[in-house]
């Protein structure tokens, strides 16, 4: 595994794969890395001759600045681990490298960026958009791989992919758990000890809905999470919506749509945790 830190070395690089013809799959994450990103390297290595992850945590995408200096950095830990998981090429610039200068690129993702995480937190997904593009011009990958944990990322980045007409599969990959079912989060490290224990309600509540959710209606199930998560003193709720799982609109009832995902975003004392559950499946 190498590590490199500039695009013109990367480029160069994967070129001279490109040439003995090899499959390139590319893993975007922002480092801290865990059993979560490593579940999307290891699918990575399976499905593709080389398997470039970049760990990079991405300014634009920061609303709010003290969540971006909070950010854990784990620079060593984390190559370690993706050498362990097969990876070929670590890509880990400097901001400066990334952002030569500012990136005035405006996104429009319509009414998928007006709901949930988009009002919470302005000009995200356009960051997002900003750092994906950039990465996919600078690994030109045929395919890329992210987590279903952020299922309104990957709406957005596959309507990004279409918008800018990329010649790249987006493959998302499923959630993976904490034994106790906590979905794993880089965030997760920040808990205290007593917020740890409370989290995995999150994914608790989510799951009884699911058994609530066969015998009562949409509305019903969606008030039952906001209640039982509002009930918890250490739990602040942002939103708790169900929508259609490829437009991301609330759905009045569960007959209007073949794929049904409730998503959460909650305050766990100090850290914004989110989740999601599927209550149909198109798939
Ligand atoms: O999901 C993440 O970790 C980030 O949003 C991503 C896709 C790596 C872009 O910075």
């Amino acid at each position: 595994m190498e590590i490199v830190k500039t695009k013109s070395e990367l480029k160069e690089k994967l070129s001279a794969c490109r040439r003995r013809h090899q499959s390139i799959g590319l893993v975007p994450t922002m480092g801290a890395l865990h059993a979560g990103h490593i579940s999307l390297v290891s699918r990575c290595v399976a499905e593709n001759d080389i398997c470039v992850v970049s760990v990079f945590v991405n300014p634009t995408q920061f609303n709010d600045k003290s969540d971006l200096v909070a950010y854990p950095r784990t620079p060593e830990k984390d190559a370690a681990m993706l050498e362990k998981a097969g990876c070929s090429y670590v890509f880990m610039p400097e901001v400066e490298e990334m952002y030569p200068q500012p990136d005035t690129r405006q996104f429009h993702f319509g009414a998928l960026e007006q709901v949930m995480e988009g009002p919470y937190r302005p000009g995200h997904f356009n960051g997002v958009a900003q750092i994906v593009s950039k990465l996919f011009y600078a690994v030109e990958p045929d395919r890329a791989y992210f987590g279903e944990k952020d299922f309104q990322q990957i709406a957005i980045i596959r309507s990004m992919v279409a918008q800018l007409q990329l010649p790249l599969e987006i493959i998302a990959c499923p959630i993976v758990r904490e034994a106790d079912g906590l979905a794993m989060s880089s965030r997760n490290q920040r808990l205290s000890p007593e917020e740890r224990k409370k989290a995995v309600l999150i994914s608790r509540y989510l799951s009884e809905s699911r058994t609530f959710a066969a015998e009562n209606s949409l509305a019903a199930t969606k008030a039952f999470v906001e209640q039982k998560i509002g009930s918890e003193p250490l739990f602040r709720l942002d939103y708790y919506e169900i929508v259609d799982g490829r437009t991301l609109q609330p759905l009045k009832s569960w007959d209007d749509s073949d794929y049904v995902v409730g998503c959460i975003a909650v305050y766990c004392g100090p850290v914004r945790l989110i989740d999601n559950i599927i209550y149909k499946s198109c798939k």
